[in-house]
């Protein structure tokens, strides 16, 4: 299973749940053979790695991301990966947007599709530390429920 999280700078959010799922699963006894990846739909911070803020929120609770650079959303994305969830509606319009005729990648918002009762991952990037938290604790959620998911859906294959 080939799972492509998406935010806009792809230095705060989708770093974030790329590194918790990727984590989370390891941590688990999982059968679950996960390819975990992250983009952004904007360039401005393309190479370079997750904003300090959460890097340090992620640190504070067990996650390491430093490693991981920005990169942008490419077409070949919508083939290589099975589920491309995205952060916010904002993300969510630009993907179908952008999508290719053929996309194969069943594209939704994070959250709910993995049955967390809020929709969206607030953009923290103007905010404080509170907010890059919050990020941490939807992100936690959230990975856990695509697992949940996950686990579900090879149930009944
Ligand atoms: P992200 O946060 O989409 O969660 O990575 C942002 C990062 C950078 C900007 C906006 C949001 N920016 O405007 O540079």
């Amino acid at each position: 299973m080939r799972i492509l999280f998406v935010c806009l700078g792809n230095i705060c959010r989708s770093p974030t749940a790329e590194g918790v799922l990727r984590a989370m699963a390891a941590r688990g006894s999982e059968t679950l053979l996960l390819t975990v990846d992250s983009a952004g739909t904007a360039d401005y911070h393309v190479g370079e790695p997750p904003d300090r803020r959460t890097v340090a929120a992620a640190r504070r609770r067990g996650y390491e991301l430093a490693h991981l650079r920005a990169r942008l959303i490419l077409p070949e994305d919508f083939e290589r990966f099975d589920h491309i969830l995205a952060m916010d509606r904002n993300n969510l319009s630009e993907l179908k947007r952008n999508r290719p005729a053929g996309s194969t990648a069943e594209i939704s918002l994070f959250l709910p599709f993995a049955g967390v009762p809020v929709d969206e991952v607030p953009d923290p990037y103007q905010g404080g530390v509170e907010d890059f938290e919050r990020v941490l604790d939807l992100c936690e959620q959230g990975a856990e429920g695509v697992l949940r998911r996950l686990r579900e859906i090879q149930a009944t294959r």
